[in-house]
This record gives C-alpha cells, sequence and structure tokens, in this order.
C-alpha cells in the first residue's frame, strides 16, 4: 500500500514537474504562439475572402485589352473586344473593316486596287489520291478555289459547300462520272493539308507562291454548319444600303484566264428576283438574300460573281467610321449571262450566335 501511494505521489509529482515545465515553456514563448495563430487565422480568412473575390469577381485583378470589355465568370475573367474590334481580348483587338478602297479611286468591273481587301481571303483545295475506278488505279487529282473572309486572326467565314469532302471525277475511257471520297492517305495526312488559306492577296495564287504582302494561313479545323444541307445548300456558311461591294477572284465559272481580284458592284434585290436561281435548292430569306448586277455589263466582263464562299460587302457605319461590312457569303447563283445575274448570299447576321460560339479564342 505505502508503496503504491509513494509511487502515485512520485507519478504525481513528476506529472507536476512536466506541466510545470510546459507551462513555462508556454509562458516563455506565449506571446509568439498567440500572434502566429492569430496571424494564421487572419491569413486564412483572406485567402478564403481573396479566393471568393477572385471567384467571383475575377475582373478586379485581370487587364484586358484597351478595346476590350471583361466579364465576370466564375474564376475566369472573360475579355470580349467591343463592338468593331476582334481578337483575343487581351493581347490583340484589331480594328475591324479596314479597307484601303477608296470609291473614287476605283470603278467597278477592273481590278481592285492592289492589297485593298485585306480581309478578304482565298482558300484553294488541291488534292492527288491513287482511287480505285473500275477496278483499276488511277491517279487522280483535283483543284478547287473559294473566297473567304477574315473575321479575326484565327477564324474565316466561307461557304460550307467549298469544303469538299467528295467530288466527281469524269472518266473519258467509260464515259461516266464517279463520286470520289476524300480519303487520307500518303498524299495528304490529314483533311486540313489538303487546304490553303491565302490573305491580303491581289490575285490569285497557285499553290506555294511567294507573294509579298501575302499571308499563307494553315487551316487548323473547319466547323461546318450543324445544319448545313448539302442537296438544298440550306445553312451554306459560316442590313444594308442599295450598294455592296464584292470582293471575288473571278476564277469561278467559265473563265480562269484572268485571275486578278475584282471589286465587283452589286444590287441587293428583292428576294422575288432569285426565286429562279437553282429552283432545286431551298430558299429561306431569313437566313439568305439576294443579290447581282442589274446591268449586265458584269458578263462581258466575265467577272460576275467570284467565287462561292466570297463575302459581300455593305458600307456601314460602325463607332462613327464608314466601313465595308461583310453581310453575305456567295453560296450559289445563275450564269453570267443572265439577266441581272441574280445570285443567292448565306446571310451572314443570322449566324451571329453560331459564328461567335465558334470563333472564340481559346487559351
Ligand atoms: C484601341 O482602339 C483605338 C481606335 O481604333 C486605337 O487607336 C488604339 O490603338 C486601340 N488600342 C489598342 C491597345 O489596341
Ligand atoms: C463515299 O463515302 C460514302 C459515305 O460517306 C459511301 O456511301 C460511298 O460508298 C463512298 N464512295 C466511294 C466511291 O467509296
Ligand atoms: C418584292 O417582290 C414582292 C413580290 O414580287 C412584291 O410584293 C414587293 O412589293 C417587292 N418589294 C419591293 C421593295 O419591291
Ligand atoms: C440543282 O441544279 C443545279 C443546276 O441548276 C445543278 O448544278 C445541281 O447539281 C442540282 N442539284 C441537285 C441536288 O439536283
Ligand atoms: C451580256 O448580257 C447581255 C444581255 O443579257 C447579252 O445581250 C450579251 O450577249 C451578254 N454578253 C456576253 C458576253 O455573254
Amino acid at each position: 500500500m505505502i508503496l503504491i501511494e509513494e509511487t502515485e505521489k512520485d507519478y504525481s509529482k513528476s506529472q507536476y514537474h512536466t506541466k510545470k515545465k510546459f507551462s513555462s515553456y508556454f509562458d516563455k514563448y506565449r506571446f509568439f504562439i498567440i500572434s502566429y495563430s492569430s496571424f494564421g487565422a487572419i491569413i486564412l480568412i483572406l485567402g478564403i475572402v481573396s479566393l471568393i473575390i477572385t471567384g467571383a469577381y475575377p475582373c478586379l485583378h485581370t487587364k484586358c485589352n484597351e478595346n476590350a470589355t471583361c466579364y465576370n465568370t466564375p474564376f475566369y475573367a472573360d475579355c470580349v473586344c467591343n463592338y468593331g474590334f476582334a481578337g483575343d481580348g487581351r493581347d490583340h483587338c484589331d480594328e475591324c473593316g479596314i479597307s484601303y478602297f477608296t470609291q473614287n479611286a476605283i470603278e467597278t468591273g477592273i481590278a481592285s486596287v492592289p492589297y485593298s481587301w485585306p480581309a478578304t481571303g482565298i482558300f484553294e483545295f488541291m488534292y492527288r489520291q491513287l482511287a480505285k475506278v473500275e477496278h483499276q488505279s488511277v491517279l487522280l487529282s483535283d483543284f478547287g478555289a473559294c473566297g473567304a473572309v477574315l473575321i479575326n486572326r484565327k477564324t474565316a467565314l466561307t461557304a460550307a459547300h467549298c469544303v469538299r469532302t467528295e467530288y466527281y471525277y469524269f472518266d473519258w475511257y467509260y464515259g461516266k462520272n464517279y463520286l470520289i471520297n476524300v480519303t487520307l492517305n500518303n498524299f495528304h495526312p490529314n483533311l486540313e493539308s489538303i487546304y490553303q488559306l491565302y490573305f491580303g492577296i491581289n490575285k490569285f495564287v497557285y499553290y506555294f507562291i511567294d507573294l509579298p504582302h501575302v499571308q499563307m494561313a494553315d487551316i487548323k479545323e473547319f466547323i461546318v454548319h450543324p445544319n448545313y444541307n448539302k442537296e438544298t445548300y440550306e445553312n451554306d456558311i459560316a442590313i444594308y444600303h442599295n450598294k455592296a461591294y464584292f470582293a471575288g477572284y473571278g476564277s469561278s465559272g467559265s473563265s480562269y484566264l484572268n485571275l486578278d481580284q475584282y471589286n465587283i458592284k452589286l444590287d441587293v434585290y428583292n428576294n422575288s428576283m432569285c426565286e429562279d436561281v437553282q429552283t432545286n435548292r431551298t430558299k429561306n430569306w431569313n437566313v439568305q438574300f439576294c443579290a447581282g448586277e442589274y446591268d449586265t455589263h458584269g458578263n462581258e466582263t466575265g467577272q460576275c460573281h467570284g467565287d462561292y464562299g466570297s463575302p459581300l460587302y455593305v458600307l456601314d457605319e460602325v463607332n462613327g467610321k464608314n466601313k465595308y461590312v461583310a453581310t453575305g457569303l456567295l453560296s450559289y447563283d445563275v450564269p453570267c449571262d443572265v439577266e441581272h445575274s441574280p445570285a443567292v448570299f448565306t446571310r451572314i447576321s443570322s449566324y451571329i450566335d453560331w459564328i461567335v460560339e465558334n470563333s472564340r479564342y481559346y487559351f
């Protein structure tokens, strides 16, 4: 018993000593411990608060471009270039609708002032493949060109039907047309390598020709409108005053002889003028419009509407400046010698939401 008591005593004694030791330690560093833990708590609270602010108002600490507006989205500051500008919203917002075209400097129907339509581009399809025709291998090649319009440094619009995934090959020996699918093979590692896109050009250019001022763009991806119909040409993509200017290359249609870029002045027509243009195609004037050359002077130069997918520009006021605004893309037409040469254009303004959604810069 005694022994036990003594042991207990000893134990409590030692415990007392430990407590004493600890409390003296605590006393000694009390100031630091309390200040450290409250400092930590403050840091933690500040961290949580700044996280909430950052999450809810990321624009507070984001620098957008001078010509962009910041929109708060959860944890992401969305820098969107202002009306009349296009770009990534941070590094650059380029002014849209720059044209070196001046109305009194040029007449329509003749070659345009060199490099006067920097946003108009040409989009070339060049294709070679070995294909089986009637159990024989034949080397097939095809070439085509379309117009395009640049809407920001990374995105261009053209007509959906210009993105060719198949074409007809006429075999003289068999006297037959064969539908050839564009397939990827050793000539073409991917579909994009079959296409080239040139901007800032004045002339129609053949593949890999190096010209001053010309920007050659690699095509990364095609986004054809999900509702594009290759039979009816509905949604053939990608406001106005009476006169519109068209910068085409005149390489489509019958004449490949004159390859200068042309300014063609078109009249925007009453839609009824286009009812007979390729009657097998579905017309919907909410998403299309009709334009052409009322006086048929154009049929003599052989230029007419130019390339499919080329933009039709209308003079409009943007931010107090006169700008040529791309309003349509040439979808289909009639031969140039048809009276008033009406043509159906895809109405770009009807596709703004889809274009915005698919032309954003991703980081
Ligand atoms: C913003 O736009 C104005 C007017 O076009 C231009 O003068 C200015 O250089 C632009 N700022 C930037 C940072 O690009
Ligand atoms: C081309 O592809 C389509 C499907 O996209 C197929 O039905 C057709 O048979 C193909 N034609 C040839 C000649 O391979
Ligand atoms: C357009 O054509 C329709 C039908 O032919 C006609 O009723 C309408 O008045 C025309 N509009 C204009 C502005 O000429
Ligand atoms: C529609 O008609 C045009 C000529 O008017 C023709 O080139 C085209 O192949 C036709 N399309 C269809 C799907 O029949
Ligand atoms: C141009 O059109 C007019 C009227 O439609 C026609 O008389 C003339 O023969 C056409 N010219 C050419 C080169 O087709």
